[in-house]
């Protein structure tokens, strides 16, 4: 977590009142300097209002609503990403508070966006090049040719048109951070913020190298079989990534020029009122930028809680209705290609729907 500006932006999750500031009176805070002014490592932030502890662990701040309930569900996952990074203080902490705790981390997505093969197809996705890896005459090349591009940067260039200079921005559902890497170059600072420790740890090692560089990543071929391949990227010094809740947004509210969900909207629990979250956080006029397959499933949401995908309710018109109630709608493409590669000989092939809106 980076000291400054982070801290002064953050709120607390829970009682959305109380800003956050570092408490030393359970543990010592762990910083280190770097470049661009000093990382804390470890800590615990106390919201001055509502009296919650929140853990920053690795350098990741863990901004949920009950931080303990997450821990002890990614108990194991934090530990074998982070053990090397966590004091035997913030071990002990939580053995006092969480007990003897049955650790209970199965999703019930069919997704595990912590999972390595997960993020590593998302390291492919954000910083890898589809075009330049497909043989030309490998068959998805008709489809991923070279107007397909960077899928990233050519969403990103239906926004550039309406955005300030120098925008504050939030990536919601940033994964391991690719779009946060591209806004990086035309913003003032750019958060990025997902429910995933793993993807949320990731994104930091690749962007700030905190607290470790990852610059290779494992690209899954086939069975147990994989390819090393470089991560290039140049590090941005304008940029945190925090886990939070899509539902739970840890900022101040109209504090953002630029709001960005990619794929989000389908995998939340009340994509519409994340909508009303969304406009909070907006500064007037500021821009929202949103895309999605509609890949609707209850596990993710309620049916009642779906944007479309029932009877007489297509979801492009139902998004656009939506999102029409509370912005002015700017820009829209429908049917865009996205294709995520899972492994060699599996391609996952959506049709995503765009938005560029503005807040009244
Ligand atoms: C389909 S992925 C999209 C990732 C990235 N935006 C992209 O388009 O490549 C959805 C992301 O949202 C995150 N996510 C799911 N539910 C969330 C929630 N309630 N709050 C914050 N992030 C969430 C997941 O961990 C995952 O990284």
């Amino acid at each position: 977590m980076m000291l400054a500006q982070t801290l002064i932006d953050c709120r607390c999750p829970k009682c959305k009142k109380g800003s956050l500031t570092l408490d030393e009176s359970i543990l010592p805070v762990i910083s280190k300097d770097v470049t661009d002014g000093q990382e804390i490592q470890e800590a615990l932030l106390h919201c001055e209002y509502c009296n919650t502890l929140y853990p920053v662990v690795a350098g990741v701040a863990i901004l949920v609503p009950n931080p303990l309930t997450y821990v002890a569900k990614n108990y194991s996952l934090i530990c074998s990403l982070a053990s090397q990074y966590i004091s035997s203080l913030m071990f002990d902490y939580w053995s006092k508070h969480l007990g003897i705790f049955s650790e209970n981390n199965t999703s019930s997505m069919d997704w595990n966006y912590d999972d390595p093969l997960s993020l590593s197809l998302y390291i492919f996705a954000h910083y890898d090049k589809i075009t330049e890896f497909l043989d030309l005459n490998h068959p998805l090349r008709k489809l991923v040719d070279d107007e397909y591009g960077d899928w990233y940067e050519r969403l990103l260039n239906l926004a550039k048109p309406y955005l300030r200079q120098q925008p504050k921005v939030l990536d919601i559902g940033c994964n391991v951070g690719g779009l946060i890497y591209r806004l990086a170059y035309l913003s003032q600072f750019v958060y990025g913020l997902d429910y995933s420790f793993g993807s949320v740890f990731t994104a930091r090692c690749i962007l700030l190298a905190q607290p470790c560089l990852q610059n290779i990543y494992h690209l899954h071929i086939e069975g147990v079989t994989y390819q090393e391949r470089p991560i290039s990227v140049e590090r941005p010094n304008n940029v945190d990534i925090v886990v939070a809740s899509a539902g739970n947004i840890p900022f101040e509210l109209k504090y953002f020029d630029l709001v960005t969900a990619i794929n989000l909207i389908d995998v939340i629990p009340n994509p519409d009122c994340f909508l009303d979250n969304v406009d909070s956080l907006l500064k007037n006029q500021g821009i929202f930028l949103t895309t999605d397959p509609y890949y609707w499933e209850t596990d993710s949401s309620a049916i009642e809680q779906w944007i479309g995908g029932r009877p007489n309710m297509p979801s492009n018109e139902a998004m656009r209705t939506e999102v029409s109630k509370r912005f002015n709608l700017l820009e829209e493409q429908d049917i865009v290609p996205w294709v995520l590669r899972v492994y060699e000989r599996h391609y996952r092939l959506y049709f995503n729907h765009h938005l560029v809106a503005q807040k009244r």
